[in-house]
Formats: C-alpha cells, sequence, structure tokens
C-alpha cells in the first residue's frame, strides 16, 4: 500500500450487507478497513466485523508471511471494527492490545478473553516505537464513539483516522468528486451529530504533515489531502458545500408529492440547483445528506391521524439527532380537515439552530388548485432568491 511496502491494507469488503448499521442501505456494500505495519515489531491496525472475520484473518496471515503480530491498536470499538477481535485474540495469544482508558472499559463486553495481562494502555501524545515506525496517538471522543483515538505514523506520514474520512462502497480510489458523494451521506448520518469533535480533531491534525489518510471504512487517500480535510471542515461546521434546495416530502394519495415536485420545477427554473426525495419511499439518509450539502430545504407533508404524517416526523427527528442548522427552509402543508402538519413542522424546527423558516408557508387545501399553484411559484421564487 504504502512506497516502502511495510504497510499493507488487509481489509475485507462486505458486498451482500443489506443496512450498515441495521439503517442504512449501501447498495455498493462497505468496507472494514484494517491494516498491518510490519516491522521490527508488528502492529496490526483495527479488525473488521464478525461477517468478515473469515477473510480478514486470511489477509492478516498473508500480510505476516509466518510472523506473529505484537500489537493489536483498536482506534475504535464499535462492533463494525471489533466483531472478529475474540478470533484473533484466540489466534495470537501473545499480541498485546494497545487502546485508550475508554477502550479498556468496553473491550471485556466483547471477548470472552483474559486481556488483563495483554493491555497496553496509551493517552494524547503516547507514541508506539515499532522500529522505524512510529505511531502518534490522539484522541478523538466522539467521532464517533468516546473511546475513538487516531494515529498518526511519522516516517510515512500516514493518518489511521478511524471512521473520519471513512465512505460507504468499496475501497477503489475514485478521487476527490466522486468520494465526496457518498462519503457525505456517510459523514452526516454517521458521525453528523458530533460536529463540534470532529471540529477538535481537525484542529489537532492542523499540525500534522499529512501525505495519506487510512480510514476504517472506503478509499485509502493518498493526494489531495487538504482537499479532503476541507470537506470534513465544511461539513463539521454545518455549512452548507453548495448552493440549493433539497425538496423532501412524503404524501398520502400524491397531492402533497404534487405541490412539492410543483414547487421543485419553479425552483429550477430560476437556475438553482434541486434535489427531490420521496421520505416514504427512499432510504432517507439520502434525503439527510443532501439538507447538509444545500444550503435551503423545502418541507413537505401532509396531516395524518391529527399529527406529522409519520415519514416527515421521522425525517425531523433524524435532523435533530444530526444537529440540522443554519438553513433556510420552506413549509408546504396539507391537510383535508384540520391540518397539523405545519404548525408541527414548525415546532420541530424550532428546536434546531439557526433555522429560518419562510414566511408564509403554502397551505394544500387537499389538491393543488390554481391559486395554490400560485402560492407554490411564489414559495419557490422566495427560496431561490435566499
Ligand atoms: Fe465504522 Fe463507528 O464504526
Amino acid at each position: 500500500m504504502t512506497k516502502s511496502n511495510s504497510i499493507r491494507y488487509i481489509g475485507a469488503y462486505d458486498k451482500s450487507i443489506d443496512l450498515f448499521e441495521g439503517l442504512y442501505t449501501v447498495p455498493e456494500g462497505i468496507t472494514y478497513n484494517s491494516y498491518v505495519i510490519l516491522d521490527d515489531k508488528i502492529a496490526v491496525m483495527d479488525s473488521a466485523d464478525i461477517r468478515a472475520a473469515e477473510d480478514w484473518l486470511d489477509n492478516l496471515e498473508n500480510a505476516l508471511g509466518g510472523r506473529k503480530p505484537d500489537y493489536l491498536v483498536i482506534s475504535h470499538m464499535e462492533p463494525d471494527h471489533t466483531g472478529s477481535l475474540n478470533d484473533a485474540l484466540k489466534r495470537y495469544p501473545d499480541m498485546k492490545i494497545v487502546g485508550n482508558a475508554k477502550t479498556f472499559t468496553m473491550l471485556p463486553r466483547y471477548t470472552e478473553c483474559d486481556i488483563s495481562e495483554r493491555k497496553v494502555v496509551v493517552k494524547e501524545g503516547d507514541t508506539l516505537s515499532l522500529g522505524s515506525h512510529t505511531l502518534t496517538f490522539y484522541m478523538a471522543p466522539m467521532v464517533h464513539w468516546p473511546e475513538v483515538m487516531v494515529s498518526y505514523e511519522s516516517s510515512e506520514k500516514i493518518l489511521f483516522s478511524a471512521d473520519a474520512f471513512g465512505r460507504f462502497g468499496n475501497a477503489e480510489d475514485t478521487g476527490l468528486e466522486a468520494w465526496s458523494d457518498d462519503a457525505l451521506r456517510y459523514y452526516v448520518n454517521i458521525v453528523g451529530k458530533y460536529g463540534a469533535q470532529v471540529q477538535a480533531l481537525l484542529k489537532k491534525l492542523g499540525g500534522l504533515d499529512i501525505d495519506t489518510i487510512c480510514p476504517l471504512h472506503g478509499p485509502v487517500l493518498e493526494s489531495d489531502i487538504k482537499a479532503y480535510i476541507g470537506k470534513y471542515n465544511t461539513w463539521s461546521a454545518y455549512k452548507p458545500e453548495e448552493k440549493g434546495v433539497a425538496v423532501c416530502y412524503c404524501s398520502i394519495h400524491g397531492n402533497t408529492k404534487k405541490a412539492a415536485l410543483l414547487c421543485a420545477d419553479e425552483i429550477l427554473k430560476t437556475g438553482t440547483a434541486v434535489k427531490t426525495h420521496d421520505l416514504a419511499r427512499e432510504d432517507m439518509s439520502f434525503a439527510v445528506a443532501d439538507t447538509f450539502r444545500y444550503d435551503r430545504v423545502v418541507l413537505a407533508a401532509p396531516t395524518y391521524d391529527a399529527a406529522l404524517f409519520p415519514p416527515m416526523a421521522e425525517f425531523l427527528s433524524r435532523l435533530k439527532s444530526k444537529n440540522f442548522q443554519s438553513r433556510t427552509v420552506g413549509i408546504i402543508e396539507n391537510g383535508s380537515w384540520a391540518s397539523m402538519s405545519g404548525k408541527l413542522m414548525r415546532e420541530a424546527l424550532s428546536g434546531m439552530k439557526n433555522v429560518t423558516v419562510l414566511e408564509p408557508a403554502v397551505t394544500v387545501p387537499s389538491t393543488v388548485k390554481p391559486e395554490t399553484a400560485k402560492e407554490l411559484s411564489e414559495l419557490a421564487l422566495e427560496i431561490s432568491r435566499v
């Protein structure tokens, strides 16, 4: 993997998984990345999900070439990176485990092995010499769990970045722009809640000379490193990446959908970028990602059982949990009697930081009449001008 050939990729590609974290569709699968550093001492950098245990252990065995690993560095305890850990601990009984204090509070829950004599506890700034390679550890709490840490290998200027800079799909390096799309969906949905903690990590990394980023998912990043870090800086600051509108709707009988798509068409006519999402039919993680991508959002939902139609209620709950903020939002509500959806969308948005709701909202009186179409055009014009 690296010029010296002493750092090897031993990750596994899981193409058959249906839902990552039991929630997110991954049409191109996901990789569980792991690396091995071959030096006087050998360090294995993370393991893999139980689904890929056999592949990962085979890859490790091949890379070791008959040697035994001295250390397993655990940067993140989540099971997509530690599901194979128990097998590895049994197979290599002399292998020490490198983690921080929080790692070792969690680790016993994930293994039946006695690890009491195998622990190497590190803290911020500690180093581990392997020979010509040296790892320095930086704590990265809540990027994405409390025990997360990243490791910097100084001789080859490699950052082992844990979940940060990960991407859904395979490990093929497709360049910054192609990476960005599914990396944004990954970032927002997996780590998006923890923007402040990601910013803190980026600040720490600012002092490092990084040539290569080795994340726990997706491709190893070997060029344009500053541009990748720039993307993370934008996303974690909750700044929009592009100007445009995400039109997110749900519809019981098609009338709210008609209103939302009409509004989207009118926005498009102004030359503003638009993406539409049917919240009941798509994996919502795509729509959530687009609310981070764009600076504006239109929400369209009907009333249902005197409440908000469930797909929109779920969507707003996800936005809240991802700390959605600092955006302008237009509202389209619908209801055949006692319309509640507009009020409830406003209430949900009022609990989010720096969200500006455009006035007036459009009320669809069950179906889109000519006067409603006019109001939708006006909303489209107004949101296009923001
Ligand atoms: Fe890839 Fe937070 O685990």
